[in-house]
């Protein structure tokens, strides 16, 4: 696993974890420097990123007459490495698709799109897609897809293995090299493996991929296309497997802790193999990842004879004295270990295997809930899915960095990765930052969510998509429980019983180590499924659906003594950022409707946050319906940030309004609600609304604040609208019955009688000028770091008018490309690359890419009628 992503990936979860130090000091790490875009290459094992130069078209019919069901039994054998049963075996005589002339390195693509990956083909819209629902984002992931590549080879690549990897493709993808079909992956989510040796040739390599999206392929804005990285892996006949090591620490205490190694070696070639494999552990540098310094322990070396054509695998054991353990910040620090595996034949090195991990006990307690080294962690977690906002489904890492980042500092310790596989570098991160993952596969088993969802493939694909996705992942330190399903239709019936068993014993079969649980919103807690988990998840169902306080946490407590629970979904609270609508219930949870928290005209919903869907609840509730039952380990919330798609309650909008952040990044005024609870040691307080209300003079406006005090004292224009006490499992002070007049609100929140914070927020004038603002100014010109550009319109005093909408154009000079803007509206239907929006909320983002080996300043200028200009410089480099 040492490779150029790798690198990339130390050193921009580094630059996120310096801008944390400034923060949040307990994620404190280093500096270091940018690493190449393209190769790494080893003397034994070279992984070579080959995201650069595709060529790309999409159709809306079917321009080949292939088809999954045509393709299925040359598909099915990509999966034998993943099959404990009989494997899958390839049929003779010419597969589908050879005649397709997109296949041909004869075939002309010049008139195709010129792109890198990851690229996701929907995202750049238009919007309204034929077809295409509110729920899948109305953009056009659907059709087939097809990608082209010349790979060249030289005669000494030819000696290798050739494996083409795949992080992930959405959907049903199907590899052509030299016009020989290769094999295929359906599961989009997944990440694949594919041997090319046997096609591949001298010199030129044609390479084409095929992608097929059907309409209603899923509940949530799928994304398309080859929406993460792509490699491609050399090695040399005898070498470490695909996801070949595997790390258990079966003993981990502050004195020692001892490491279990599994080390599986493929002989590919033709000859039989004699090899010593030998593994050193490191301790990995906090900023870069790498091995630091003498080895902390060596595996004892072995000697394996290894047959042409087959496997060998070793297991050994050390342990290591005063361990630095991997825990969440901010009582803990997520330190990595890394195994360095060599295997040599001969006395010469044929291969280099890196695996990080980290060493921690995990107790799931009935009781007590989850304790990270022995120390309690109340689960502070969000669900989010795999659109980084307007960037689509196209993964990048810096995207993700600033996520977590920005959710990190709200106090937010852990991520559920509703509900599929993400990208593997979301583990590497989550290692990295100490976030606690509840990593989940399927949204469904056998029976359908929508009409083609993968439950057409499940009979088929549930194993090898489970197996893979365990082997890919369970090295990490982060993954704390393996989620099967969510929401699984078979959830109360026996046949969910018969099911989850299934999955649980081929989770158990990878990992042993870790504890299975399914997300369930409606089985009772005597269902078959719920005997089988480990972990019992709930959706809302446990705080009480809707305004209901009566929750079935005791239910499942009893029927289940020995189980944690958590709340693995919670909430679903719907707001629009700085978007308040009167009257404000006086409730602590409500379901938004017509006059009560939603305006469907507008397609916005209210930001006093005490609005959610009927099943959902508002944070508030959550809070006090957790706290009511001491065993409740904590909640994941739906969801951290908004997302394209599902646009509940208002389905002719783009995108989620679930977001405590919303999709452009900026926080919702929720994001302090949960701070206040989620930080009680940190000094805060957040006032609400915004205080620039010409039309309600003398009406009742109510204001709220949110703290982590345990009093506050609000003041309108100068005089006391009184000093209230915090009431248990609330963190929300209302004065609901001020009435709106002109000025300033003020508010003063005291901790054991002694002041704490303080905010306000005042009337404000005409908008006159834009602040703009980059979260980072030195950027890699690596053609994959971002730089996150804000424009806040504000008065004369430089506050924010929350009112602006004014139009702002983009521009940039030098050498990087604005990639897409955003204003958080979900309402908004300009298209995401489009350098023109409108503010919202006074707020506006730009995301700039530097180009492929940009070097120099970037000027990202702002414009808008009426306004002077505003612009950031940028270095690249
Ligand atoms: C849940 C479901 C999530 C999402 C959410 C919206 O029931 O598991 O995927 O749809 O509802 O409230």
């Amino acid at each position: 696993m040492l490779n150029s992503f790798l690198r990339r990936y130390r050193v921009s979860a580094l630059l996120v974890v310096g801008l944390l130090l400034s923060v949040i000091p307990q994620y404190a790490a280093a500096r270091a420097v940018q690493g190449p875009r393209a190769v790494e290459a080893a003397s034994t094992r070279e992984r070579v990123d080959i995201n650069a130069g595709w060529k790309f078209a999409r159709f809306t019919t079917n321009p080949d007459s292939l088809s999954y069901s045509v393709l299925k039994s040359w598909v099915l054998p990509s999966a034998n490495n993943f099959i404990n049963g009989t494997k899958y075996t390839r049929p003779s005589g010419t597969p589908p698709g050879s005649n397709v002339q997109y296949v041909q390195s004869t075939f002309d693509d010049k008139s195709w799109e010129s792109l890198d990956l990851p690229h996701d083909w929907a995202v750049k819209g238009p919007f309204n897609a034929p077809g295409v629902s509110g729920g899948e984002g109305r953009l056009p992931s659907n059709g087939v897809g097809w990608y082209r590549k010349t790979l060249t080879l030289t005669k000494d690549d030819l000696a290798k293995s050739l494996f083409l990897d795949i992080d992930g493709a959405m959907s049903y993808s199907a590899v052509w090299l030299n016009g020989n079909l290769v094999g295929g992956w359906p599961y989009g989510y997944n990440s694949f493996r594919l041997d090319l040796t046997p096609y591949a040739k001298e010199g030129a390599n044609q390479i084409a991929i095929r992608l097929d999206n059907a309409l209603t392929s899923s509940r949530w804005y799928p994304g398309a296309g080859i929406y993460r990285n792509v490699w491609l892996v050399k090695v040399n006949p005898v070498h470490v497997r695909q996801y070949g090591t595997y790390v258990t620490t079966p003993k981990v205490s502050a004195q020692s802790a001892t490491v279990n190694l599994v080390v599986n070696v493929d002989n590919t070639g033709t000859t039989s193999q004699q090899v010593d494999v030998v593994t050193e552990v490191h301790l990995a540098d906090a900023a870069t990842g790498n091995p630091t310094g003498n080895a902390v322990a060596t595996f004892p070396a072995k000697s394996l004879t290894i047959a042409q054509g087959s496997s060998q695998s070793l297991s050994s054991s050390i342990t290591i004295n005063s361990p630095l353990l991997w825990g969440p910040p901010p009582t803990q620090k997520p330190n990595l270990y890394v195994a360095v595996t060599t295997v040599s034949a001969a006395n010469a090195t044929v291969d280099t295997y890196e695996t990080r991990f980290g060493l921690r006990t995990l107790t799931y307690d009935a009781n007590k809930g989850l304790l990270v080294n022995g120390e309690h962690v109340y689960v502070q977690g969000t669900c989010n899915h795999h659109d980084l906002g307007s960037i689509g489904s196209a993964f990048n890492t810096r995207a993700l960095e600033r996520q977590f980042k920005i959710l990190g500092e709200m106090g937010n310790n852990a991520f559920r990765t509703s509900h599929n596989p993400p990208a593997p570098e979301f583990l590497e991160l989550a290692d990295r930052m100490g976030f606690l993952v509840y990593d989940e596969i399927f949204d469904v088993w056998q029976q359908a969510k929508t009409t083609n969802d993968f439950h057409l493939i499940f009979n088929d694909w549930s194993e090898p998509d489970l197996r893979n996705f365990i082997r890919r992942d369970r090295n990490h330190p982060s993954v704390v429980a393996w989620g099967i399903g969510n929401e699984i239709p078979e959830q109360s019936s026996s046949t969910g019983g018969t099911i989850g068993s299934r999955l649980k014993g081929i989770v158990q079969s990878e990992d042993p180590t870790r504890p299975v649980t399914s997300a369930l919103n409606s089985a009772g807690s005597n269902a078959a499924l719920v005997g089988v988990l480990d972990i019992v998840g709930l959706n809302y169902q446990g705080e009480g659906l809707g305004t209901s306080t009566s929750g079935s946490y005791p239910s499942f407590h009893s029927a289940q003594p020995n189980k944690m629970i958590w709340s693995s979904e919670s909430s679903s609270a719907v707001s629009t950022r700085g978007t308040y609508i009167f009257p404000v219930t006086s409730a602590n949870s409500a379901t938004v409707g017509t006059g009560s928290g939603g305006n469907p005209t507008a397609l916005q919903v209210s930001a006093y946050e005490l609005y959610a869907t009927s099943w959902g609840s508002s944070p508030d509730k959550v809070f006090a319906q957790q706290d009511k039952y001491p065993y409740a380990s904590g909640e994941f919330v739906w969801t951290g940030f908004d997302y394209i798609g599902e646009p509940t309650p208002y389905d002719t909008s783009r995108s989620s309004y679930f977001g405590i952040v919303d999709m452009a990044g900026f926080p919702k005024d929720r994001y302090y609600l949960y701070q206040a609870r989620w930080r009680p040691d940190f000094p805060m307080v957040h006032l609400l609304p915004h205080w620039t209300w010409p039309d309600r003079v003398g009406q009742v406006t109510p204001v709220h604040a949110f703290s982590s005090a345990d009093e506050a004292e609000l003041f309108v224009n100068g005089v006391s609208a009184g000093r209230k006490k915090r009431a248990a499992s609330t963190w929300r002070f209302r004065w609901d019955d001020v009435k709106y007049q002109a000025g300033e609100i003020h508010v003063v929140a005291y901790k054991g009688g002694k002041e704490w914070a303080t905010d306000s927020k005042k009337t404000v004038g005409a908008a006159t000028k834009m602040n703009i603002t980059a979260d980072r100014t030195e950027i890699a010109g690596d053609g994959y770091d971002l730089s996150f550009v804000s424009v806040a319109i504000v008065d004369a005093n430089g506050d924010l008018v929350p009112s602006a909408s004014n139009n702002v154009t983009f521009s940039i000079t030098g050498p990087g490309k604005i990639v897409s803007t955003d204003n958080g509206n979900p309402a908004d239907f300009t298209v995401f690359p489009s350098p023109s929006r409108k503010a919202f909320g006074g707020l506006l983002l730009s995301i700039i890419r530097p180009n492929v080996g940009a070097s120099g300043d970037i000027v990202v200028t702002a414009s808008s009628s009426g306004l002077p200009s505003a612009s950031v410089t940028l270095h690249a480099g």
